[in-house]
């Protein structure tokens, strides 16, 4: 497992950086290979994209069209991938009259409905606009929200913090199941969700699923040895989601193996956690510890472990490093944070 992205990982931490940092960063990675990276973002557009880096322009798109938009690539990046608000102070739309007026431009569009059209989508395609994630799980095919799961409510919580950082995030299932051409919705949600996010996604069956910030990997989430590996090689993870089998026993090797993977701060969520209470799933009416509702009820208690029996807080390894658990109607978000504080003064303890 080869980490890709080598010229978008650095460049996504760099762009909410200062101007001059993320300029050098820039002409680090190239701005050829930073142009396109950013054209395979936008996808497909029928007018001509001029982006300028340091006094030397390049020409993207329909590079025969009538209509030229300009722009400075830093810009344009920052746009796409950026958090800021602010315009681009480089944007230029020209036609191929040079001496037209605003009025005389618009004029020109007036007659040319389409290159207007075309011009509009590469703007909102270069800057998109934030999305409520429930509408992004319906327009991209993912059962996060709809009639089975409403999922979306409890993510839009637990991720509003991480929705403008350069997150990883592996999800566990990929979607469309033994079809390898089918699936990976959510990873496509996901990848519109954080824009500066890098998305991996682990199905058991071979997926073909791309984007620009997708990677598709093969393996069984009950293979604790690989999950490991995968851990080292593509984490830490800012997310981990587990929507994969559902069966107890896969959701419960998952955790232990790619908990470690998460980076402090991050969050660990599980799906679909009614299979903990169906027999046929490995589960059980009670949900006792075996499950994986029975997993993530033990974890409660550890977080008051100091109070117990290790006042010094040194506790198990996820004693010490689960901060915090939320439990919803079937999913769960666990997150990795320091949980070491000491326990309470001894006298408190016998006091009555
Ligand atoms: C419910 S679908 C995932 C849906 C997707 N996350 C979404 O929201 O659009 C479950 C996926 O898990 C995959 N899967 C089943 N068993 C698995 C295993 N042992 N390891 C990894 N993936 C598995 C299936 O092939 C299927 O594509």
């Amino acid at each position: 497992m080869v980490a890709r992205w080598t010229v978008l990982a650095p460049l996504l931490q760099a762009v909410t950086a200062g101007r001059d940092l993320l300029d050098d960063t820039i002409s680090r990675l190239t701005p050829e290979a930073v142009a396109a990276e950013l054209v395979t973002e936008i996808g497909d557009h029928d007018v001509r994209l001029d982006l300028t880096f340091a006094g030397r322009t390049t020409s993207h798109l329909r590079t025969d069209s009538d209509v030229t938009v300009s722009l400075d690539l830093a810009d344009a990046v920052r746009g796409l991938y950026g958090t800021g608000e602010r315009p681009w102070p480089s944007l230029a739309v020209r036609t191929p009259d040079p001496e037209l007026d605003e009025r005389g431009i618009a004029g020109w569009f007036h007659s040319r409905k389409g290159l207007a059209d075309a011009v509009q989508q590469l703007l909102s395609a270069l800057r998109p606009g934030r999305r409520d994630l429930g509408e992004l799980a319906v327009e991209y095919g993912s059962d996060k929200w709809g009639d089975l799961h409403w999922y979306t409510q409890h993510y839009e919580r637990h991720f509003a913090r991480l929705r403008d950082e350069p997150v990883k995030v592996l999800e566990i299932g990929i979607g469309g199941w033994e079809a390898p051409d089918s699936g990976g919705g959510s990873l496509r949600m996901w990848q519109r969700y954080f824009r500066r996010g890098l998305i991996h996604g682990l199905d058991i069956v071979p997926k073909t699923v791309t984007g620009p910030r997708i990677t598709a990997i093969q393996g069984d989430q009950s293979d604790a040895e690989f999950l490991d590996r995968l851990g080292r090689d593509l984490g830490p993870f800012d997310v981990v989601i587990d929507d994969g089998s559902h069966f107890n026993d896969h959701v419960r090797t998952s955790f232990h193996a790619l908990f470690p993977h998460v980076r402090t701060g991050g969050l660990y969520v599980v799906e679909d956690l009614q299979t903990a209470y169906w027999p046929s799933w490995g589960g059980h009416p009670d949900a006792p510890a075996t499950t994986s509702m029975g997993m993530l009820k033990s974890f409660v208690d550890g977080l008051n472990q100091a109070e117990v029996r290790d006042p010094r807080g040194e506790g198990t390894y996820l004693e010490r490093t689960i901060s915090g658990i939320s439990f919803h109607h079937n999913i769960a978000f666990v997150e990795k944070g320091r949980n070491d504080e000491e326990g309470g003064p001894a006298f408190m303890r016998t006091l009555y």
